[in-house]
Order: structure tokens, then C-alpha cells, then sequence
């Protein structure tokens, strides 16, 4: 029998060696976890982070609609590359060269579901993101033609990073439509049926080299220890997390069967996520249960101009109530980038990661 591993390990690897040739063309798809600023661009969004103490340690100390101190997950995958972080989509002019090289369609709020995250009133959900992108094949069309266009598409890599509005934002919040209508399985069938809809919408429009980065240990994030009596992390919610993870590995296993050439793979990032979370210490961090921002609330639980930062960033693992630190960002990209493209940037194999 074939371990579920091992076919995604293949398929991570084959992503990489076409990748390697030339500074790859990535086109980011996620919530506020990628969000690179295309909610300032949202006039009446509350899902926000263009203000202090947002990017206090970014370049400058700007605040840029980065939901960290300082770099998001994507952004230090793509130094890793040695891109630059793909610009947001709603910055990009009709005929942006950076079209050509990557657009990241990331807001803030977003879920695989159109109605999760409603009470932030403006985001770009998954749906909004993939109109986005075809918007985006037709202005590289008008430059390129169709023949380039469909190569460029086909070889580049997508990287997708969606869920964890579904749960906190949207199944987790009892006074929403969603998790009154549905039980935990009925939900889960219907994040999974619109994000089969949504894969297969971007195989259309050419994509092939697909990346989902699963959803991490929500249960152990400050906003949702807060609803626990010793503030321990909440079972319940990690193991529907889990649940959803798995069918989206065999979801995608599915998917690179039927669809000729699809090259999708998951990125389990849970494991990374939870071992950070409960060892802080050996990755040299000290507080791993309540943010540097202190502002762990379940609704909110963002840092505003007037919450008071904690002194010392580097010892927290969560900024706020939500997303981790600059810090915690960098031990993460580098486990997940490993996990994706570890063989083509070393001359020797390296280990299994078994
Ligand atoms: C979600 O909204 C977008 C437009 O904002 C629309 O194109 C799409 O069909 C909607 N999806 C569903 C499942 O209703
Ligand atoms: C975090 O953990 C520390 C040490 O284990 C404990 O003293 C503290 O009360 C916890 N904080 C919260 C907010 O649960």
C-alpha cells in the first residue's frame, strides 16, 4: 500500500524541478495570512491592518496591510526564491509589467465560502480571488497572446492558503447563519464541494502546479484559547481542523487523477504550526499562549495604535489575537518551504522527511 505521503511528496517534487530553471511565476491566493494590502484598498472593510503597530518590524517600520509585525509567510518564501513578494492585486494597473511575474490576490477575511467573514463588510473571497485572476489572464493576453499566456500559466506555481476564516470567522462565531444551519460534517461537505468547484475553476483558466497549505492548530490560537476556562488549547475545534485537512489531501489526490497534467499538492503545515506552538523554547521563543499585542479576544483581537506591545517581540510566537509574529513567520516559511521545495535548492537529495 501507498502511504498518502509519499504521493504528495512526489508530487512537491516534481513542482520544484520545473520551478528551479528560472525565477518561478507565482500567483497567491489566501486570507490575512498572505494579505499583502489589497484590503486598504477596501474603503469600508474592518478586516484592516494599515495602521500602527502593523509593520513595525517590516522595511521602514511601515504599516503596509500586513496582518504582522513584519513579513507574512509569503513574503519570506519568495526572498527564499529569490522573487519579490508578488504585489497585491487591487495596487496593479491594467497593464502592470508585474502582471507578468506574479499578483498576490490575498484579503484579509477571506474564506473558501462567499459568506464567511461578512461582519468585516469588504474582502475578496476565494470566488472574488479566482474572478480576480481571470481578469488577470485576459490583461496578460492583450500582452503576451494566447499561446504565451497559456505556457506562462501552466508553469506557474499557485499558492493557496484558505480555511481558517471558514472555522474562526464563519462556523466557529454560533451567532452566524452557518453554524446554526449545519452540523460540523454537513459544513465540512460544503467547504469541500466549493473548493473542488474552485481547484477546477483554476485548472480551467490553466493552472496545473497547485499548492494548498493546509490550516493550522486553531484551537490553540489566542482567540479561541480565550473560550476555554485555563485557556488550554480547544480539542473540539482541532480536530474538525484536522478533518478538513485530510479531506483536502484526498481531494487532491482525486483531483491529479482526473485532471490531465494537474500537479496539486498539500502543504501539512499542522504538525509545524502545533510543534511551535508547544515548544516555544526550542525555537527560542517564551510565550506561545497569548499575543505580544495582548488583545486576545474572539471577535477583534486586532493591535490597534492603543494596545500596549509587548517589549520584546522575538519572545512571542502570536502577534495578536490571530497571526503570528515576524519571527514565529520566519520558522514557519522555512518548514513549509522545505516541505515544497527542499530537493531543487540542494545539489544533494536530502533526507526523507519521514
Ligand atoms: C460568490 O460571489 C462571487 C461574486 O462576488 C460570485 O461570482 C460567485 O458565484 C459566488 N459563489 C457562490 C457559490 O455563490
Ligand atoms: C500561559 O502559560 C503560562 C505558563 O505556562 C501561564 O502562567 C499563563 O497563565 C498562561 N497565560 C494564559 C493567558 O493562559
Amino acid at each position: 500500500m501507498v502511504h498518502h505521503g509519499t504521493l504528495v511528496f512526489v508530487t512537491l517534487t516534481a513542482i520544484v524541478s520545473i520551478a528551479s530553471a528560472a525565477a518561478p511565476v507565482t500567483f497567491v491566493f489566501g486570507d490575512s495570512l498572505t494579505d499583502v494590502g489589497n484590503n486598504n484598498y477596501f474603503q469600508y472593510s474592518l478586516a484592516k491592518s494599515n495602521f500602527p503597530w502593523y509593520g513595525v518590524d517590516y522595511i521602514g517600520g511601515q504599516a503596509t496591510g500586513r496582518f504582522t509585525n513584519g513579513r507574512t509567510v509569503g513574503d519570506i518564501i519568495s526572498s527564499k526564491l529569490g522573487i519579490p513578494s508578488p504585489p497585491p492585486y487591487l495596487s496593479l494597473s491594467q497593464n502592470d509589467n508585474a502582471l507578468l511575474t506574479g499578483v498576490n490576490y490575498a484579503s484579509g477575511g477571506a474564506g473558501i465560502l462567499n459568506d464567511t467573514g461578512v461582519y468585516f463588510i469588504q474582502r475578496l473571497s476565494f470566488d472574488d480571488q479566482i474572478n480576480c485572476f481571470e481578469k488577470t489572464k485576459v490583461r496578460i493576453k492583450n500582452r503576451i497572446g494566447e499561446k504565451a499566456t497559456e505556457q506562462l500559466l501552466n508553469n506557474a506555481i499557485y499558492l493557496i492558503g484558505l480555511g481558517s476564516n471558514d472555522y474562526v470567522n464563519n462556523f466557529l462565531q454560533a451567532f452566524l447563519p452557518d453554524a446554526q444551519q449545519y452540523t460540523h460534517d454537513e459544513f465540512l461537505d460544503l467547504l469541500i464541494s466549493t473548493l473542488d468547484k474552485q481547484f477546477r475553476r483554476l485548472y480551467l483558466l490553466g493552472a496545473r502546479k497547485i499548492v494548498f497549505n493546509g490550516v493550522g492548530p486553531l484551537g490553540c490560537i489566542p482567540s479561541q484559547r480565550v473560550k476555554s476556562k485555563k485557556g488550554g488549547c480547544l480539542k473540539q475545534v482541532n480536530i474538525w481542523v484536522q478533518q478538513f485537512n485530510s479531506r483536502v489531501q484526498q481531494q487532491i489526490l482525486d483531483l491529479n487523477k482526473r485532471l490531465p497534467a494537474a500537479q496539486l499538492s498539500f502543504a501539512d503545515s499542522y504538525p509545524a504550526v502545533l510543534d511551535l506552538i508547544m515548544n516555544p523554547t526550542s525555537y527560542g521563543f517564551k510565550i506561545s499562549n497569548t499575543s505580544c499585542c495582548n488583545v486576545d479576544t474572539s471577535v477583534g483581537g486586532l493591535c490597534l495604535p492603543n494596545s500596549k506591545m509587548c517589549s520584546n517581540r522575538k519572545d512571542y510566537v502570536f502577534w495578536d489575537a490571530f497571526h503570528p509574529t515576524d519571527a514565529a513567520n520566519i520558522v514557519l516559511a522555512n518548514k513549509v518551504f522545505a516541505m515544497i521545495f527542499a530537493h531543487s535548492h540542494s545539489p544533494a537529495p536530502a533526507p526523507s522527511p519521514h
